[in-house]
């Protein structure tokens, strides 16, 4: 397991972590990655199933360099590695059936957004310095969460 021999006594513990969580806190550029991403490796090599790995970060950027590296030590796998927003949108793909959406449904950004409550205010006519676009696109966030 020459993968390992690389790691300091902390990232292997780490690393060959069996049952339950494990928490990582480590500072800027001290090998959280290189944790994560031997992680996924040793799991891999222990005889899990690599789509049943799933990592998860918060931007594009940190997802392609971990799948980068896991690809480095073990080749093309096929668990999932992205982010938290392409994650959910697999979700709702897989079951947008239950979620009454259509097979070709689109992802709205905050600026499309904002062009249907005005759109709606227009409709409605509804004067939008009454009622702000953006306080109502705010509310119903808050409302959401
Ligand atoms: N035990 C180690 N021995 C030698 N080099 C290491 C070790 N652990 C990590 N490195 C190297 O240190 C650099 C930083 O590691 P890594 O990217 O994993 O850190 P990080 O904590 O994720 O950083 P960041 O905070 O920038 O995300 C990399 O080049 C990595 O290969
Ligand atoms: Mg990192």
């Amino acid at each position: 397991m020459n993968y390992l021999d690389n790691l300091n006594e902390n990232q292997k513990k780490a690393v060959i972590h069996k049952e339950g969580p494990v928490l990582v806190m480590a500072g800027a550029g001290s090998g959280k990655t290189k944790v994560l991403t031997t992680r996924i490796v040793h799991l891999i090599e222990k005889g899990v199933p690599d789509y049943n790995v799933l990592a998860i970060t918060f931007t594009n950027k940190a997802a392609a360099e971990m799948r980068s590296r896991v690809n480095n030590m073990i080749g093309d796998v096929s668990s999932f590695i992205g982010t938290f927003h392409s994650l959910g949108l697999r979700i709702i793909r897989e079951n947008y059936e239950e979620l009454n959406l259509n097979s070709n449904f689109t992802i709205i950004d905050s600026d499309d957004v904002l062009s249907i409550i005005k759109r709606i205010l227009k409709d409605k006519n509804l004067d939008p310095k009454q009622y702000s676009p953006y306080y109502i696109r705010n509310r119903i966030s808050f409302i959401k969460n």
